[in-house]
């Protein structure tokens, strides 16, 4: 672990702004983890990331597809949602693997559910409930991940 923060996100709208502040960060070939229980506000942060991309439209929450892509000039974000997996298999199973490139940027809702099958994060990015509102904890594992989440403070 290279790098810590934690912040107090009040209500919705403050999520979708801390994600698009966040979103210009991001490089090709990160890897993002979306942790925290149902409703914890991981599908709104990935809306706000979208968002500050510049992406206009409806985002989807994954949750039957298990993914959505979004292409822009210089990379391709998926946006996985592991919620129905039964099994971690079914991530080879799928295909996934390939998802994960140079050209890509992949934001997975519930990486528990694919066990040790998923590539390690360059950031988590933890939700949670509290009395009011939602409490962000960001945690950077590699130097792009941990670059990212400095500059953004
Ligand atoms: N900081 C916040 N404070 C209060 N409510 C929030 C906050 N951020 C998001 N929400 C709300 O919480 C819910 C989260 O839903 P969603 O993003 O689909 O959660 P998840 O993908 O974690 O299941 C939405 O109704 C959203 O408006
Ligand atoms: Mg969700």
């Amino acid at each position: 672990m290279m790098f810590d923060s934690n912040y107090d996100l009040k209500d919705e709208s403050e999520t979708l702004r801390f994600a698009e502040s966040m979103s210009s960060h991001l490089r090709p070939g990160m890897n993002l983890y979306l942790k925290g229980e149902l409703g914890a506000g991981k599908t709104t942060f990935v809306r706000g990331l979208l968002r500050g991309l510049g992406y206009q439209d409806k985002v989807k929450s994954p949750t039957y597809t298990l993914v959505e892509s979004y292409s822009f000039l210089k990379f391709t974000i998926y946006h996985f949602d592991l919620y129905r997996f039964k099994s971690e298999h079914e991530w080879d199973d799928a295909g996934f693997r390939e998802y994960f490139n140079e050209t890509s940027i992949c934001l997975i809702e519930w990486p528990e559910k694919a066990g040790g099958m998923l590539p390690e994060p360059d950031i988590s990015i933890e939700l949670s409930h509290q009395s009011f509102g939602r409490h962000l904890h960001l945690i950077g594992f590699t130097p792009i991940g941990s670059e990212c989440l400095k500059t953004i403070i």
